[in-house]
């Protein structure tokens, strides 16, 4: 359940996991807004984007994570500042407590903020043509690929995007992108059981301290987000 929520005071008590959801298209009057507040990193590479509608999806994202960090830390938007992992990821300077991750698809954005603990979060839009069989041999490990064509053929592409953002879930919680084995893990993916991630090859300990879940944001997408360490509680809102 997403609860509508605009501008207050937020605080994020530990353990517990914020989720945002960000319609773009309800966004697209306050471009200039958050266009303000980037730095100019951020306006250069909004400024590369071939197509307006890329363009527009960076700036309202990174706009509404300065908005979100800025309430979550006392700090103006405008002023806080980034660092980015080996692969990219980016993270706050300000605080080595706070972390977040952001997905994008079709006009949907997904944040998700957590104290301390490694997050990743993806979403997919589902109404895209794609070759399911060709995707999942290709990117799924052995057992994945087994458990998605062991289903009815009607549930085959739900599985496929379960499977598909769970394990994009998991390897932005790592940070490494692509560069990590996604045949060395094994994640859950009928929409009829929760969110797991079933293996983790190199160390079968390794999955216990994961915890992974399932979301819905609106009709016709599908995310997941990850989290290594525990969680108590999770607050979903959808950010007017
Ligand atoms: C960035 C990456 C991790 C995800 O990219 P993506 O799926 O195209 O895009 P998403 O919208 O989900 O996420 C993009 C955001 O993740 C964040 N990000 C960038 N690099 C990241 C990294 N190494 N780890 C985690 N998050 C990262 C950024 O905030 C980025 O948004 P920005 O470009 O507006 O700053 C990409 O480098 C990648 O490796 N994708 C793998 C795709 C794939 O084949 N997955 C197989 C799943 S079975």
């Amino acid at each position: 359940m997403w609860t509508a929520f605009s501008n207050k005071d937020l605080s994020l008590p530990s353990d517990q996991l914020h989720l945002w959801s960000v319609c773009k298209n309800m966004h697209e009057d306050r471009i200039s807004t958050y266009w303000d507040i980037l730095n100019a990193t951020e306006r250069e590479r909004a400024l590369k984007f071939r197509f307006q509608k890329d363009r527009s999806c960076f700036i309202i994202a990174r706009g509404v994570l300065r908005m979100l960090l800025g309430n979550y830390l006392g700090i103006a938007p405008a002023h806080i500042e980034f660092q980015f992992g080996p692969n990219g990821k980016p993270y706050v300077i300000h605080s080595n407590d706070i972390k977040f991750n952001i997905s994008h698809s079709g006009d949907t954005i997904i944040l998700g903020f957590i104290k301390k603990h490694r997050i990743g979060v993806d979403v997919e839009y589902t109404k895209r043509e794609v070759d399911v069989k060709k995707i999942a041999e290709h990117f799924f490990s052995e057992e994945e690929v087994r458990s998605l064509f062991a289903l009815d053929q009607d549930y085959h592409t739900q599985a496929f995007y379960n499977c598909w953002t769970r394990k994009e879930a998991f390897i932005k919680a790592v940070g490494s992108g692509l560069a990590f084995p996604l045949d060395q893990f094994v994640v859950s993916l009928e929409s009829t059981k929760e969110a797991t991630l079933i293996d983790t090859k190199w160390d079968k300990e390794e999955k216990e301290k994961w915890m992974l879940h399932a979301i819905e944001p609106r009709k016709d997408y599908i995310g997941a987000v990850s989290v290594k360490g525990n969680v108590a509680g999770i607050t979903s809102w959808s950010y007017q």
